[in-house]
Formats: structure tokens, sequence, C-alpha cells
């Protein structure tokens, strides 16, 4: 596994790549690898002949009071990961080499950024759209593969590839979750002991919701207070960023469940903002 730090370096072995036919699978990540990367990792492997994995903890898509500073970090055994399974450019860049002093320019997708994450991260999509797209024409990937844990940001990053006419496949890598139900994220390393115990709850909160609806519930308001409830019992030191029920495609709010829905939430456990997301389908 080669290890590149520089983006003109990384665009010419995946210009040539190209050209020879050779196809490429990315996996972007900010590191710190749980399971959740891995398995990404395991997907793209599988379909492509060359495996990029890029670890780059992206300042722009953090807002100035975020854990930029704090975010996790293990080069050395994101490294080890990496090449165990098979990646063959492990790419970590320094963000001058990614962000020009005076850059200026930015991808953004609106309609999808509304709401959810960004009623309180506003900037955070435009960071993601821009840095992915910056990704994607580096290395023109045959597939590109992201997590379903950030379901608005994998719609955003559909949206962008089909209307930026990307040469990509996005493709959707399951969310991960520990034993107990809590979604895998590298932002689980912040939780206190007795935090961690709590956070299992968000989604025991949600299966309650989902209890409902399999019994018939279809009135969004009705399941959000089944969810509540359980927080409220469950989860004393959580704190709902936000708990919406939306269309899976669009990411429109939906009120009452008439085909699918997807309910997701971001909710503070101490230091750490945590999300999970779960099918609600007749
Ligand atoms: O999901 C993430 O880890 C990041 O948002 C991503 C897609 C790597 C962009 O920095």
């Amino acid at each position: 596994m080669q290890i590149v730090t520089s983006p003109v370096e990384l665009q010419k072995i995946c210009l040539k790549w190209r050209c020879e036919g050779i196809k490429v699978g990315i996996v972007p990540t900010m590191g710190y690898f749980h399971e959740g990367h891995k398995n990404l990792m395991r997907i793209a492997r599988e379909k492509a002949d060359k495996l990029i994995v890029s670890l780059f903890v992206n300042p722009t898509q953090f807002g100035e009071n975020e854990d930029l500073d704090a975010y996790p970090s293990n080069h050395e055994g994101d490294a080890a990961d990496a090449k165990a399974l098979g990646a063959d450019i492990l790419f970590i860049p320094e963000p001058g080499s990614m962000y020009a002093d005076d850059h200026a320019t930015w991808v953004e997708v609106p309609q999808l950024a509304q709401g959810l994450c960004s009623a309180t991260r506003p900037t955070h999509f435009r960071g993601v759209s821009t840095v992915v797209t910056k990704l994607l024409i580096l290395t023109l990937p045959e597939y590109a593969v992201f997590g379903e844990k950030d379901w608005q940001q994998l719609a955003i990053i559909r949206r962008l590839t089909r209307d930026l006419n990307l040469p990509t496949t996005i493709i959707n890598g399951p969310l991960i979750r520990e034993k107990d139900g809590l979604a895998m994220s590298s932002r689980n390393a912040y939780l206190t002991q007795e935090e961690r115990e709590q956070a299992s709850h968000i989604n025991a909160g949600i299966r309650a919701g989902a209890e409902a609806f399999e019994a018939g519930e279809r009135n969004v308001e009705k399941l959000k207070d089944v969810i509540r409830a359980h927080w409220k019992q469950h989860l004393p030191l959580g704190k709902e960023d936000y708990l919406e029920f939306i269309d899976p495609d669009s990411i429109e709010p939906v009120s009452t469940i008439t085909d699918k829905a997807r309910c997701a939430v971001a909710v503070y456990v101490g230091k750490a903002r945590l999300l999970d997301n779960w099918p609600f389908y007749l």
C-alpha cells in the first residue's frame, strides 16, 4: 500500500489508471477507523480493481465551535487497517494542499442541505460537498462508497454526483452498530462510560417507535412521542438536536407515513453529537 500525501501525485496515478481501464473504488474518510469504515473498504475492494482510502479531517465541514481540533485520530492503526483490507493507496493530504489560502469555490446542494444536520451546522454540507467533489475529481473513481449513518450526506453526495456528471457510481454502505444498537461512529470515543451506556438508548428509542409503527401507528407526531418518552426515561444525559421522519430520497419531512419514511436523529450526549437513522417502510 502506497501512502500518498500530494493531491497532484494522486491525480497523476489515477489518470493513468483510468486511461488503462483500471477501475478505482474510493472510500473517503476522516480516519479513526471502526468496523463501519472497514466494511465500506470491503465493499469497494470487492467491486474495484484498485482501492483508494482517503483520510482527511476536512476543516471546511466543521463550524467555528466544533470539534475539528479534538477529532480523534490514529494514523498508524488506520494505515494498518487499510493495508490489511487491501487498499492500494492511503491518501493523507495536508489541509494546505487541499485548500489554497484563497480557496473560493464551493459546491452546494441547497435543496437537500436544509433541516436535519444543517439546522445546527449551517456550513457543514457545503464543506462536505466541496471536499467530496474534489476527491472524486482527483481520483475519477468508478465507485465511491459512503455509509448510511449519514443519510442526509449520502443523499447530497448522490445528487451532486449526478448533477455534475461525475463518472462515479455512489454505493451505500450499511450502518454498522455496536452489539447494544449504538451506531458506530468515531465520535463514540468522546463518551464516558455512563454516557456510552445511555447512548445505546438512542437506537432503543427509535426501535420503540418502530414497534408502534409495526402495530399500526402512522402519525409521525405520535411516533415521535413514543421515541421521546423512551429517551426521557433511559437517556437523561441526552439532548435532542433533531428527531425527524423524512422522505428517504428528497429528505423532506413527512407528517404521516403512507409508503416509506426514514427516521433520522441527532442527539448530543456529553461532548458527542451522535447520529442514527432507521427505515419505517410499509
Ligand atoms: O463522512 C465522513 O467521514 C466525511 O463527511 C467525508 C465524507 C469523508 C467528507 O469529509
